[in-house]
């Protein structure tokens, strides 16, 4: 009974699925065209991406190294998410000038915050550039032959690529480098922070509503691109000046109605969408119980730490968001797949799909390869988790791993660098005021016992067994590395990384400190080789090599298996359009979900004793007399945010939302709880993308914030 139950559920998503499952190149787009505007586009394929002329691609970038944003002006304004542009508004924060807590709205140009390090980055244009990769491999290659004669390809077609320009192009593999596409970009470098409402509006509901709906969260801030005179990118200098995107985007104040077509231009990071059951298995039942567990242990004494004083909080707000998101998403992917049958689902189209093989030699053998491969890989993947979610979870060992890698590296090379340059921001970070030290090192002692602990307990730290017979042992000698180790000596271990020079003497210090002997001793055990086995290290990448090389096999065996199915190459950190409705949902029995939020459910949820729902009494005025402007929606409510059906994933935050004519509606920012498990396996029932009503980002930049001169900037469509 429940087996025919899967195989129909099965048949109705594969059959259902291909209507709003998909991330798409926007090169490629003529072969959505067709299916886009029948679901109610308005525009064409080449209006969103051309290269001869200016399209919606050229007001969307790669906001630093992981989120998406938009130009809204002439002017190089640019939205994104509050979280995406968190760590600079953080770093611009102090405890006199809480940015973070109270808000900043530069209120001319010249107020406009530089955030170092943050780049922009615009596709100029991309090619399928997958004969000049593959030149030259063959069929008996090995995978490693393969992989080095592909990057030497790669290395000179970038070069040529780029000849005689300021671009820089990303090559990256499609669909396991069975196709290659060369992303040629505009990278700008000088990125100002122009406005952020205060915290309980752009991070309202916090982690609490984190990857939920009913959702009711301002996430969004405001940046600005500046250029050189010639209008193209260059670092900060007080004479660069606003950069003229070719193309910016409308932005809409005619709002959502349920069914309304709409679509996410941004840039997508890491989907599995064709992996097999094991890996499905891996990640549900394996790796994020692992992973939940310890970031348990880590947020409780951080947020402890955070009700202390309004310095601790500050201090520990980055970490946290960023704990707390994995950690959240977790525990609804994992729940998604087991409410899916995911493992069973996968099983049933892997028998499917040997069924077809069988009589085809080309692919007969790939799922039972992958399922021996998969059973080699587990052990080693367990044990790399609990190395980088338990071992690693401490401050300490942290910075013990960093000095590790110091030892290990070139005087004076780049890696050199950067490994200095990052144990001189942990420092500063931690060092600055001795009360924050004094309560860092409590929290950091705990957190290092306790997971280091955890790990010991389901026999993730052998090499511990030998030292220490109990444990009430273990956590002495624990507690002995953490009050020994240079590490955790402020002034000694500042001055030692000053004078560093890699010299023996150095090296020899290094090694003598006993954090970093623990880190060595833990580290060979999860990652290299311990008890004289093999490398595992070595061990684990030529698994996932092996791994990658047959599931390239296998997503051609099903696009040939399925040659009418247009199938959607995996989120790799690469420009997408991903379409589909605005649409209500319904998670569970007797429940359904509106599509949209308003200011009305902000108050309801208010509440002033709790940090995530405090309303800021300003807010609450513009409320009370519904003082909400062009901004309102036909009902004369303040829309907050809506859902829809477009297939997103880490990365899309702060994407564009677009309407059926191609104005900007929304910023996209989160997925639904109900839906989380969408990067490995997607269910239209289920899966909604959370974006920001655009009219609510502009009634707070105007009314909120009396950053009329903003709005006065922006192409407003009413
Ligand atoms: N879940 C959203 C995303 O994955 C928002 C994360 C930031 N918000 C937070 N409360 N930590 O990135
Ligand atoms: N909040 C996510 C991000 O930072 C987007 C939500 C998602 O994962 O879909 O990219």
């Amino acid at each position: 009974m429940k087996r025919t139950f899967i195989t129909f559920a099965i048949l109705i998503t594969t059959l259902v699925a291909w209507a709003d499952e998909g991330m798409w190149i926007p090169m490629l787009l003529q072969r959505n065209e067709a299916a886009m505007q029948r679901a109610g586009m308005h525009i064409s394929a080449s209006d969103i991406y051309d290269v001869n002329n200016a399209s919606l691609k050229d007001a969307v970038v790669l906001f630093g190294g992981g989120c998406s944003g938009e130009f809204v002006s002439a002017e190089g304004l640019l939205l994104t998410n509050h979280h995406c542009g968190y760590s600079y508004i953080v770093s611009h924060s102090t405890v006199e000038h809480d940015y973070l807590t109270h808000g900043f709205w530069a209120a001319d140009r010249s107020q406009e915050l530089p955030c170092p390090g943050l780049t922009a980055t615009r596709l100029v244009r991309m090619e399928d550039v997958t004969a000049q990769v593959l030149d030259g491999v063959s069929q008996t290659m090995t995978e490693a032959e393969r992989q080095a004669l592909v990057a030497k390809n790669i290395e000179q077609l970038s070069k040529s690529l780029t000849q005689g320009t300021h671009y820089r192009c990303v090559i990256k593999p499609f669909y396991y480098g069975n196709q290659y596409f060369a992303y040629i970009n505009e990278v700008f470098t000088d990125v100002r922070l122009v406005g952020t409402p205060p915290s309980n509006i752009g991070k309202f509901g916090g982690d609490t509503d984190n990857w939920m709906w009913p959702r009711h969260t301002g996430d969004f801030s405001v940046f600005r691109v500046y250029t050189n005179a010639n209008n193209e990118p260059a670092d900060y200098s007080r004479d660069n000046r606003p950069y003229r995107p070719l193309k910016h985007l409308e932005v809409s104040l005619k709002g959502v109605n349920e069914g309304d077509f709409t679509f996410v231009f941004g840039y997508p990071g890491t989907t599995r969408r064709y992996v097999t059951h094991d890996a499905v298995d891996l990640a549900a039942n394996v790796e994020n119980p692992i992973r939940i567990a310890m970031r348990d242990i880590r947020l409780s004494h951080y947020k402890r730490a955070q009700e202390l004083s309004p310095a601790l909080r500050l201090r520990y707000a980055t970490p946290v968001a960023n704990i707390a998101n994995g950690w959240k998403k977790w525990q609804g992917e994992s729940l998604g797949i087991e409410r899916l049958h995911g493992v069973e689902q996968k099983q049933e189209q892997e028998r499917d799909f040997s069924r077809w093989a069988s009589s085809r030699p080309e692919y007969s053998t790939v799922l039972g390869n992958l399922e021996k491969l998969y059973a080699r890989l587990r052990p080693l993947d367990v044990k790399r988790t609990w190395y980088s979610e338990a071992i690693l979870a401490s401050d300490l060992m942290q910075r013990a791993n960093l000095l590790d890698l110091l030892g290990q590296a070139t005087p004076e090379s780049d890696r050199w660098t950067q490994i200095l340059s990052a144990i001189d921001r942990s420092n500063s970070r931690l060092f600055d005021e001795d009360t924050i030290w004094q309560s860092h090192l409590e929290v950091d002692r705990a957190i290092f016992v306790e997971t280091f602990i955890a790990a010991w307990r389901v026999g993730q730290a052998p090499y511990m067994d030998k030292k220490y017979r109990s444990e009430a042992e273990l956590r002495k000698g624990l507690d002995r590395v953490f009050d020994k180790s240079l590490i955790n000596k402020p002034e000694r271990f500042a001055a030692f990384i000053d004078q560093y020079s890699g010299s023996k003497d150095d090296l020899a210090k290094i090694a003598k400190d006993p954090a970093v002997d623990l880190l060595r001793v833990a580290k060979s055990f999860a990652l290299a080789s311990y008890l004289g086995s093999a490398n595992q290290t070595e061990l684990y990448n030529q698994i996932s090599d092996s791994i990658n090389l047959l599931m390239r096999t296998y997503i051609r065996g099903m696009m040939e298996q399925y040659p009418d199915s247009n199938f959607f190459p995996d989120a790799n950190l690469t420009l997408r359009v991903a379409y589909g409705h605005v649409e209500g949902f319904r998670p569970r029995d007797a429940v359904r979900y509106t599509h949209y939020s308003t200011l009305d459910g902000i108050i309801e949820k208010e509440n002033p004793n709790i940090y995530d729902y405090v309303v800021e009494p300003r807010l609450k005025e513009l409320w009370r007399t519904k003082n909400y402007g062009p901004y309102a929606n036909a009902q004369g409510e303040m829309p907050v945010a809506f859902i829809a059906t477009n297939h997103t994933t880490g990365g899309n935050s702060g994407s564009p939302v677009l309407d059926a004519d191609g104005r900007l509606i929304g910023i996209n920012f989160d997925r639904c709880w109900e839906g989380t498990m969408s990067d490995l396996l997607f269910d239209p029932a289920y899966c909604r993308n959370i974006s920001l009503d655009v009219r609510y980002c502009l009634f707070i930049i105007d009314r909120y914030a009396g950053a009329h001169h903003l709005i006065e900037e922006m192409d407003i469509v009413r």
